[in-house]
């Protein structure tokens, strides 16, 4: 299995079908907590002398089969599954990050991410510098002695501004105590695999392409043994943001059908990309697969495909936004991404209001700025939905 192509084990890997009823789809395991034959069999599992069950915050049998595919999709040997994107991110932040430490973070993150780190971090004594992570020099610039963690999103929400992942790796390198942590939500293990470049950590908003369907919030942290044991043993154990086991099964159920709706959605999001740059009412469009993307050579280079999140400035600015998403019909406006649907939002006020606006400016992101999450549906709909809601 482990030899298998990356397509196949999408299909495979959940070894879902390793249950006593021969059952060919994971079961639900929706129970709280799990029998002991006798109180020695109890203590050895409190011990972590015996393999097996205890209580589903500490593990479920649902949730360990996404964690085994989630660790084997990533090229890693271990996971957790968690009850949304911020349960992942915020229990891998604060395993790793004590009081007196310091972070280096890219200055275009998912808003929560980024209020996580400006507000509540520094409430805890965490300092974080947010810097332009696109230009690797910015990362090196801002490391100080108790820096602890690199954290990078690429590509970036809302921007699409990419990271150079083998550079964030050769500069932890530098220095001998830094994790490395890298947001492959709008990518999914389909497309970029941060752990096979050297990445410590990677964590999914599973809610979005790994779910794909819109019905279900869910996080994951991959990485390594020891590391991934710890933060299991510690922000997970006792902070308690675990993934529900009827949630693990939906997630186990939409990543098999993931590299089909990556791969449409990449085919349609180029083409959307295309009729955006060449629209007269367009001012600017951000999409990695486009040659005007500055760091479209760097894309091509770390990312097999180019994703399905398009941004785009429209020449009439704020109001010629208002009046498009307001007029769409098949684009949904709503935010979230990555499902099979084409969703349509407006950062500035939506997804990334959290993040104060100066700060948002600066990272590029616009209130002009639209973006969307391009879907499966035929392309040539998409693209007559955005045309007549920008022409009206
Ligand atoms: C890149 C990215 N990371 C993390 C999150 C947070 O995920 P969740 O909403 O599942 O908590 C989001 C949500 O939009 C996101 O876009």
């Amino acid at each position: 299995m482990k030899d298998s192509k990356l397509t196949t084990r999408i299909v495979h890997a959940d070894e879902g079908q390793k249950n006593e009823a021969g059952a060919l789809r994971t079961p639900i395991y929706q129970s709280s907590t799990f029998v002991f034959d006798n109180v020695e069999q109890g203590a050895a599992r409190f011990a972590g002398e015996e393999a097996g069950y205890i209580y589903t915050r500490l593990g479920n049998p649902t949730q360990k089969n996404l964690e085994k595919q989630m660790a084997n999709l990533e090229g890693g040997d271990d996971a957790i599954a968690l009850g949304s994107g911020m349960a992942a991110v915020s229990a891998v932040v604060m395993n790793l990050l004590n009081c007196g430490d310091h972070m280096v973070a890219s200055d275009t993150l998912y808003g929560c991410t980024h209020s996580l780190f400006d507000e509540l971090l520094p409430n805890w004594g965490i300092e974080v510098t947010f810097v332009d992570t696109s230009e690797p020099e910015n990362i090196r610039a801002a490391i100080k002695d108790n820096t602890k963690v690199i954290y990078t999103e690429t590509p970036a929400n809302p921007t699409i501004s990419i990271t150079d992942l083998e550079e964030v790796v050769k500069i932890a390198k530098e220095k001998d105590d830094i994790t490395t942590v890298v947001d492959n939500t709008f990518m999914t293990p389909y497309l970029q695999r941060p752990l096979e470049m050297g990445i410590d950590i990677v964590i999914h908003s599973a809610t979005k392409y790994l779910g794909g369907h819109g019905d279900t919030v869910a996080g994951i942290v991959v990485g390594f043994e020891e590391l991934i044991g710890d933060i299991k043993m510690t922000t997970v154990k006792d902070l308690g943001g675990i993934i529900a086991p009827f949630d693990a099964f939906l997630l186990l159920r939409g990543i098999k059908t993931l590299a089909v709706r990556v791969d449409k959605i990449c085919e349609n999001a180029m083409k959307v990309a295309k009729f955006l740059e060449e629209h007269p009412a367009v001012e600017r469009v951000y999409y990695p697969g486009l040659e005007s993307h500055p760091q479209h050579e760097l894309a091509k280079k770390q990312m097999e495909d180019f994703g399905g999140i398009i941004a785009f400035e429209l020449k009439g600015g704020f109001e010629a936004g208002k009046n498009l998403l307001n007029n769409v019909e098949l684009c949904t406006l709503a935010v979230s991404l990555g499902d099979v649907d084409t969703l349509i939002q407006h950062p500035a006020s939506m997804t990334h209001s959290v993040v104060p606006q100066e700060e948002r400016e600066k990272a590029g992101i616009t209130d002009g700025m639209v973006r969307v999450s391009v879907g499966i549906e035929d392309v040539d709909d998409i693209i007559e939905d955005l045309k007549q809601g920008m022409e009206q």
